[in-house]
């Protein structure tokens, strides 16, 4: 038994030592100490053991077990430190590493020209209006002098919906709702932003844009008004040194009516490719306001007289920002948006 309990110590130490982590340390204490490990079954020999011997081999075995236990509690307490300098290691994080930026979303440059003409036309007294994209016959024609047949219709090539109803080519139907709505009350100063649908489809023109347009009515009103709001405009819209060229023009709304053009953006009126040398650029079509037109909505043109504009959101856009094809507009590609982050 001696030997035996001699061999338990020496084999348990080298065990406590190989055991490489808590779990196996575990399996060793219950394989040493155990109810079912080695100790106890040294143990139950005990009763064979002549009574004189048993207090020096008692002795023993308690040495035995000392120093068994002493070893696992130290074995434990390395382990453990061990553990928890692998588990730190694993967790260690670098403060020094820079933070990642939240990615923060982007006003759409249609958006953001709108809200800036939009701006404009706030701080000289106008009124923001809409109306329905979806728009009956009369208000997007009829209304505006063009009656059914009229060949002026095939101007703008229009989505119909059905006999009566279209999606609107212009923004146009928009004023005579609020001529409607004003009349005979005057001054009437408003601008309708909205979108726009036509059957066109390429690098300049896409089969849904959007327009706004302008109207004034009041006793008086002529076209020297009409060409001292553009220029205000276009100064605000695309710097001080600006200027608005009207050339004769015809719309079956307008009588008389006009394009107007402002100085190349890109050569500043000297000429280059994008104007086609010509220096200026067209940006906007615009007349007083038909007499047929007052009357439908409403107004004596013996009264009264009015201006009215009207110009692509989306052209201004380009123009501004020196985008050349429409299309990157409507893709929603990030590359081309993350380009406007931020302001507005
Ligand atoms: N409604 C015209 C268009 O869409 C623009 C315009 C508006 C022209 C007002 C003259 C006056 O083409």
């Amino acid at each position: 038994m001696e030997k035996q309990l001699e061999q338990l110590a020496r084999q348990g130490t080298e065990a406590i030592e190989q055991a490489s982590d808590l779990n196996q340390l575990e399996q060793v204490r219950l394989d040493l100490l155990g109810k079912k490990g080695r100790m106890t079954a040294i143990l139950r020999q005990m009763g064979q053991v002549p009574p004189e011997q048993r207090p020096a081999l008692g002795a023993l075995v308690n040495d035995v077990r000392n120093k068994l236990e002493e070893g696992l509690a130290k074995r434990q307490q390395q382990l453990s430190r061990l553990e928890m300098e692998q588990q730190l290691a694993a967790e260690k994080l670098d403060v020094t590493l820079p933070g990642r930026r939240p990615s923060r979303g982007a006003v759409h440059p249609i958006s953001r020209v709108c809200r800036q003409i939009e701006d404009i036309f706030l701080g000289m007294g106008y009124s923001i209006e809409e109306g329905p994209d979806i728009e009956s016959d009369y208000y997007n024609f009829v209304a505006l002098n063009l009656p059914k047949n009229h060949p002026a219709r095939d101007m703008q090539d229009t989505f119909y919906i059905g006999e009566e109803m279209v999606l609107r080519t212009h923004t146009s139907p928009v004023q005579v709702r609020t001529m409607e709505r004003l009349a005979p009350a005057v001054p009437l100063k408003m601008i309708c932003p909205g979108r726009v649908y036509r059957k066109d489809d390429d690098a300049t023109h896409s089969p849904m844009f959007f327009q706004v347009e302008g109207l004034v009515v009041d006793k008086g009103i002529s076209m020297a008004d009409l060409k001292g709001t553009l220029q205000l405009f276009a100064r605000q819209m695309f710097g001080e040194k600006q200027q608005v060229r009207l050339r004769p023009s015809y719309f079956p709304f307008t009588e008389p009516s006009a394009e107007v053009d402002i100085l190349c953006t890109g050569c500043g009126g000297k000429g280059c490719r994008m104007c086609s040398h010509t220096g200026w650029l067209e940006i906007l079509g615009a007349g007083m306001v038909h007499p047929r037109v007052l009357e439908m909505s409403g107004y004596d043109p013996r009264q009264v007289t009015g201006f009215a504009f009207g110009m692509g959101i989306d052209r201004v856009a380009m123009l501004k920002y020196g985008i050349t094809d429409i299309r990157h507009l409507y893709q929603n590609d990030l590359r081309v948006l993350e380009q406007f982050e931020g302001g507005m």
